[in-house]
């Protein structure tokens, strides 16, 4: 396995490499081949002895990706649930909340564009009341007034996401957390855009919930995520609105009891070619470091935004005092459109956000549209500045 600095070998166990400069790991990013071999090895093997057989022959393998999950986010096992995606994993814990009209949801401006319209969804349905707390001048949710807003309302819940999807800001979800732990709040965290790309511990963070996915950062596949749910939230009986039978024992005609771990929160099938690929991907970043991974990310990050300030007209727009490997940037007179095809003809891979996507951010910060590159550890400077160089030639 190489280790972080020996970039060559990283990019050549990555096949993608070969054919793209892609900066859009915070999209989907490039799996290494131990990954994909995980998974087609899974697959082939299904393909010959059948699926439930497969299973049944590789217990470990299934297994692997709960531990390795465990490690990553410094828990233990029996705290992970295995989910389609992080917003399946995300409205599994939402639907999990004992919510009553009148009950207060507590979140941010940057909270992810799904999880704001599932809260207001909820407080159509339910009649629960939606509050954004306030943020800090530099970018970032404002833990006074997280703790101002506990105070006046005293919430069922807490949740925030904590790398937004449309900028490079990290916010603070340790301050929050410990304003949850104080008054016994639940807390929901949204770490889609920060697992894989920096240390993740359960125990610092405070939360209840903590949702994400696998093919982000943490350069798993597609259609796989994973929920992390507390003791807490097991030992008060805290369950999913419609668990199956993976996630609940049929005891009785009319009674069930829950699973005590967080099975409780997954359903019978899955698909386990991309559980033992997501496992292999959590062993792949564990094998590397999170906190080198986090330094390497975001330096690449920084040089981005410096390169891309340099152009004229460009309006890069992260804030926050702590940024990470998310670059958003406006280009001033320019067509999202004519980037895309430009970078695309040069065989760079990036992400466009519209204001659809981070509503409250974009209106703020006076754009209708974002360019994204998100560099991972194993580009290089010579691929940012080749990005740049495209755009600074699209007139
Ligand atoms: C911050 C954040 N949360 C949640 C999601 C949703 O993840 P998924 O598409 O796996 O449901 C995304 C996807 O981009 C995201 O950026």
């Amino acid at each position: 396995m190489p280790a972080l600095n020996e970039i060559a070998a990283l990019r050549s166990e990555t096949p993608g490499c070969a054919h793209h400069i892609h900066l859009n790991n915070a999209g989907a990013s490039l799996v290494p081949r131990p990954v994909l071999e995980a998974m087609q090895n899974y697959l082939t093997e299904e393909s010959l002895h059948g699926g439930y057989e497969t299973f049944a022959a590789h217990a470990g393998a299934i297994a692997g990706f709960y531990d390795a999950m465990a490690k990553l986010l410094h828990t233990n096992p029996r705290n992970i649930a295995f989910a389609g995606s992080a917003t399946d994993a995300y409205a599994r814990a939402l639907s999990a909340i004992p919510f009553e009209a009148g009950d207060v949801l507590l979140t941010t401006d940057d909270d992810y564009v799904s999880n704001q319209i599932a809260f207001l969804s909820l407080q159509n349905k339910l009649k629960i009341r939606v509050l954004r707390a306030a943020k800090l001048p530099e970018g970032g949710v404002d833990p006074q007034s997280v703790k101002e807003l506990m105070e006046k309302h005293r919430p069922k819940l807490v949740a925030v996401t904590h790398v937004p999807t449309n900028s490079g800001l990290v916010q603070d979800v340790e301050a929050v957390g410990r304003l949850c732990r104080e008054r016994e709040v639940w807390y929901l965290v949204d770490a889609c855009q920060s697992a894989g790309q920096m240390p993740l511990d359960m125990a610092e963070i405070g939360c209840d919930f903590l949702s994400g996915t696998m093919r982000k950062w943490l350069r798993g596949p597609r259609g796989a995520g994973f929920l992390f749910v507390s003791d807490r939230v097991l030992e008060a009986g805290l369950e999913p609105l419609l668990p199956d039978m993976a996630g609940a024992v049929w005891v009785e005609n009319d009674r069930y009891l829950p699973m005590d771990d967080a099975r409780r929160f997954e359903f019978w099938e899955k698909p386990f070619a991309l559980l033992v690929g997501s496992g292999a991907a959590v062993k792949y970043a564990l094998d590397l470091g999170l906190g080198g991974i986090e330094r390497q990310v975001t330096a690449l990050a920084e040089h981005t935004r410096q390169q891309l300030s340099a152009l004229a007209g460009v309006l890069v727009l992260d804030r926050g005092s702590r940024r990470c490997g998310i670059v958003t940037a406006f280009f001033e007179g320019k067509k999202p459109a004519d980037l895309k095809k430009a970078l695309d003809g040069a065989g760079i891979n990036t992400g466009f956000g519209a204001t659809v996507n981070a509503l409250i951010d974009f209106k703020e910060k006076g754009v209708d549209w974002a360019l994204r590159l998100s560099p991972h550890y194993y580009n290089t400077h010579a691929e940012i500045d080749r990005a740049v160089e495209v755009l600074a030639k699209v007139s």
